[in-house]
């Protein structure tokens, strides 16, 4: 029997007998070649190749459908497309629904690749975008033109976390046109903290890189569609090669099994350190989606179930280069890297203008340095030691 509740959904999603085959997880069937047994067996094959016949490796081994099934079941879809990274599954689903004429709306917060994705290669393509404050709200309905094909979310913003009040949001895009296809990047809910098709998205993209994986080892991209999309989806991604190695999809199901409890741990710590963060001196503010003064922090807690450890804050000071570097360089448990969502604590930095620059729909309103954290699993007190340290290093 389905449980609805989310730690039980983890452990069972996609573990079903013809995936397991007598073990705990699904086999790794690693292949490009699917052998057909006869003429019947092929005809057949061929017919429901995308249906969860064995067809051909780009169509999927046993090990593909299982994590497919998974996240299909834990988002509430019709079905769900992998691709080699997260940024493959942004592109490659925008690319799956539009054509030259068309005009895309983004999200201002949206992950700089992805708006530079909508910008240089659907612009090459005479596909036009416009975007979007993320605070928008009902108010994107004055935006979209009769030629309007997608509309492209990201809930909490990328960096500076704004929530966006999506129940309005689709309300007034549906109101204006219902054949808008409305996409999320869903990554930061780890599609399973913000059930977006369960608030009529058309489709939830997820960098798995992050908390799927959740060991900072592999990449992964899942997009879940709904019925209306699935078929195109699927097609489109196809055509345009998309697919991921075997050894990823199985490493993407065992990551299912311990997401809750790592997602449990990483809000508890985030919330610690963020509260934590709110005392002292040096901070203007957090931008902690569960916590009040983070933007849109009222939407977060009628549309999500939970939190994870990625969040920001903005110094009052802003830091010269070398202030920075003493900062950055000298933290213990903090590295510096570009993502985000495996069990180790990272720190990143942005000067306002740096976000200036990829706010196309308006600038930012601070003007300290912003420094992004993802709480890891470490202990709490020893993050929030290894913080207290770097703003000694400030003042000295
Ligand atoms: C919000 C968001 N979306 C998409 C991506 C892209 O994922 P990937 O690195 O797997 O291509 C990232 C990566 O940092 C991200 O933060």
């Amino acid at each position: 029997m389905k449980s609805k509740n989310l730690e039980t959904a983890l452990i069972g999603a996609g573990r079903s007998k013809r995936y397991t085959q007598g073990s705990v997880n699904p086999v790794t069937q690693r292949a490009s070649s699917l052998v057909f047994e006869s003429v019947a067996a092929k005809k057949h094959a061929t017919a429901k190749r995308a249906h969860g016949e064995l067809f051909y490796g780009r169509r999927g081994t046993l090990t593909h459908f299982a994590l497919q099934d998974a996240m299909t079941e834990l988002e509430n879809g019709a079905g769900c497309v992998l691709y080699p990274c997260g940024a493959a599954a942004v592109s490659n689903a925008i690319l799956s629904f539009v054509g030259a004429g068309d005009h895309v709306l983004v999200t201002g917060s949206a992950y700089e690749p992805t708006q530079d994705f909508c910008t240089h290669i659907l612009g090459r393509m005479n596909v036009t975008t416009g975007y979007f404050d993320p605070l928008i709200g009902a108010g994107i309905a004055s935006l979209i033109q009769p030629n309007t094909r997608v509309v492209f979310l990201e809930s909490p913003g990328s960096i500076t976390m704004e929530v966006q009040d999506i129940p309005a949001m689709v309300k007034a895009i549906r109101s204006v046109n219902p054949e808008i296809i409305i996409m999320i990047d869903n990554t930061w809910a780890a599609g399973v903290l913000f059930k977006a098709l369960d608030f009529d998205i058309d489709i939830s993209i997820q960098a798995g890189t992050k908390y799927i994986i959740g060991h900072s080892d592999y990449m992964l991209g899942t997009a879940v569609a709904n019925a209306r999309c699935w078929e195109q989806l699927r097609e489109n991604s196809y055509l345009m090669g998309q697919m991921v190695d075997a050894d990823t999809a199985y490493m993407a199901s065992r990551g299912l099994r311990t997401l809750s409890v790592r997602l449990k741990q990483h809000e508890q710590s985030s919330i610690a350190v963020a509260q934590w963060l709110q005392q002292r001196p040096e901070v203007a503010v957090v931008n902690h989606p569960a916590l009040p003064g983070c933007k849109g922090h009222e939407f977060y807690r009628r549309d999500f179930s939970g939190c994870n450890g990625l969040f920001s804050f903005v110094l009052k000071q802003r830091l010269s280069d070398t202030q920075l570097a003493h900062y950055l360089d000298k933290f213990s448990h903090f590295s510096m890297a570009y993502s985000w969502g495996g069990y180790e604590s990272l720190v990143l930095a942005n000067q306002p203008e740096e976000l200036e620059a990829i706010r196309p729909a308006g600038g930012v309103d601070f003007s300290g340095t912003l420094v992004r954290l993802h709480i890891g699993l470490e202990n709490v007190q020893d993050l929030i030691d290894d913080l207290a340290a770097g703003f000694e290093r400030l003042t000295r």
